[in-house]
Order: C-alpha cells, then sequence, then structure tokens
C-alpha cells in the first residue's frame, strides 16, 4: 500500500462519511468499511496470497480498492456486485483514481441472480450488502469457496442482530469453523475447512 493510495483512501473515507451525515435515503448513503476493516482485509489477502476474490456490495468501490490493492500485489482479481447504476459510476471513477480498474471486475445486478452465474473457486468472498439476503448468499457461495477460503461478512457487531441467523448459520455450519472479530463494524470470518462432510 503507498501513501498515495492510502491518501486517496483517507478523501474517500472523509466523502464517505460526510455523504452520509447528509444523506437521509439510504439508497444515497455509500455505507464504506471503517479504514481498520479495510487494513484488515488488505492484511488477509496479503498474508495468505489470496487471488481469487469476491465481493458482494461494491457502493463507491471503497473496500474494492483495499481488496484489489492486495490482490495486484498477488496477481489476483476482484470481482465484485452491484445492483446501483449510480454506485457502478461512482466505483468506476474510484478504480480509474486508484489505477486499480485493471484488476476489478464489476457485476451489475442484483447478487441474488449474479451471484448464481459466477462459477467460482473464490478464496475471499467478502459480504457488504443487503444483510437479510446473507442467508441465502451463504448457501450460494460456500460451494464456490475453496477448501482453505474465507467467508467474511461486515456488520457482525454493528448489526448484530440482524445477522443473528446468518452468524448462528455460519457458527454451526459443518464445512465452516467461524469468529466474529471486533474491528470496525464487526467482521464475521468463516473458514471454509473442507468440501464435504
Ligand atoms: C454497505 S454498502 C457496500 C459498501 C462497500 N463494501 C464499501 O465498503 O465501500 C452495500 C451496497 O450493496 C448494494 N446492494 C444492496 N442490495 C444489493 C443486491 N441485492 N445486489 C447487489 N448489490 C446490492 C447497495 O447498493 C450498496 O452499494
Amino acid at each position: 500500500m503507498n501513501e498515495t493510495l492510502l491518501a486517496l483512501l483517507e478523501k474517500l473515507a472523509k466523502i464517505g462519511e460526510d455523504n452520509d451525515a447528509r444523506e437521509t435515503s439510504r439508497s444515497k448513503r455509500l455505507l464504506n468499511i471503517t479504514c481498520d476493516t479495510g487494513r484488515f482485509l488488505w492484511i488477509l489477502v496479503r498474508a495468505t496470497g489470496t487471488t481469487r476474490i469476491l465481493e458482494v456490495g461494491t457502493s463507491n468501490a471503497f473496500s474494492t480498492i483495499w481488496l484489489a490493492d492486495a490482490a495486484r500485489s498477488t496477481g489476483g482479481r476482484v470481482t465484485t456486485l452491484e445492483s446501483d447504476p449510480e454506485k457502478i459510476a461512482l466505483a468506476r471513477a474510484n478504480l480509474m483514481t486508484a489505477g486499480l480498474e485493471g484488476v476489478v471486475d464489476i457485476i451489475e445486478g442484483r447478487a441474488i441472480d449474479t451471484l448464481s452465474s459466477l462459477p467460482g473457486p473464490f478464496d475471499v468472498v467478502f459480504l457488504d450488502a443487503d444483510r437479510p439476503s446473507y442467508l441465502a448468499y451463504l448457501e450460494l457461495v460456500v460451494p464456490k469457496l475453496r477448501p482453505g477460503g474465507l467467508l467474511i461478512a461486515d456488520n457482525a457487531t454493528s448489526h448484530e442482530h440482524e445477522l443473528r441467523d446468518y452468524i448462528s448459520r455460519v457458527k454451526s455450519h459443518p464445512l465452516l469453523f467461524a469468529v466474529t472479530v471486533p474491528i470496525g463494524n464487526g467482521e464475521e470470518i468463516a473458514l471454509k475447512l473442507r468440501d464435504s462432510v
């Protein structure tokens, strides 16, 4: 992570905070991860040499930039799913500014549809979109995750009540071993242990 990119991420974090304080409509909010979570994801990708990353919930590509910068150094790519065309336009502009457009594929549409069409396998999947759908995403994603891969969900502590069923499922899933990490808004991290029980 070079200083220029860190400065851009700090600038984007401020833009996101100011925007979200101003906007009353949820769809207009950017709802970015925290910088600590960005650093955490970056370190995870670099430390594990991850190359195949899937993100659900691009927004303006703030989290995507953290993931994509790490992926660039591992020779990897990020596929990121977003349903809002205005946010995709912002994401494309931010990725261009970051010089990371070449390592990111943005797929437009409802994640439940676009996810189904992705073959995988993935090394890391990061969920940060419509929380009521996480259980459905979990069932779609686990078969596409390689054994040893990570399924990470944001907002595990900030929206614990909304994610209760999801967290309960990942913690009791026969193919996963999970822990809640109290960083940023809380990351539920599940390691895929094997392909079948
Ligand atoms: C919490 S924001 C993502 C923030 C982003 N990961 C970041 O940290 O910069 C959630 C995003 O998911 C998108 N989204 C919500 N429901 C979706 C769906 N069903 N399919 C695809 N994207 C969806 C929203 O438009 C929004 O941009």
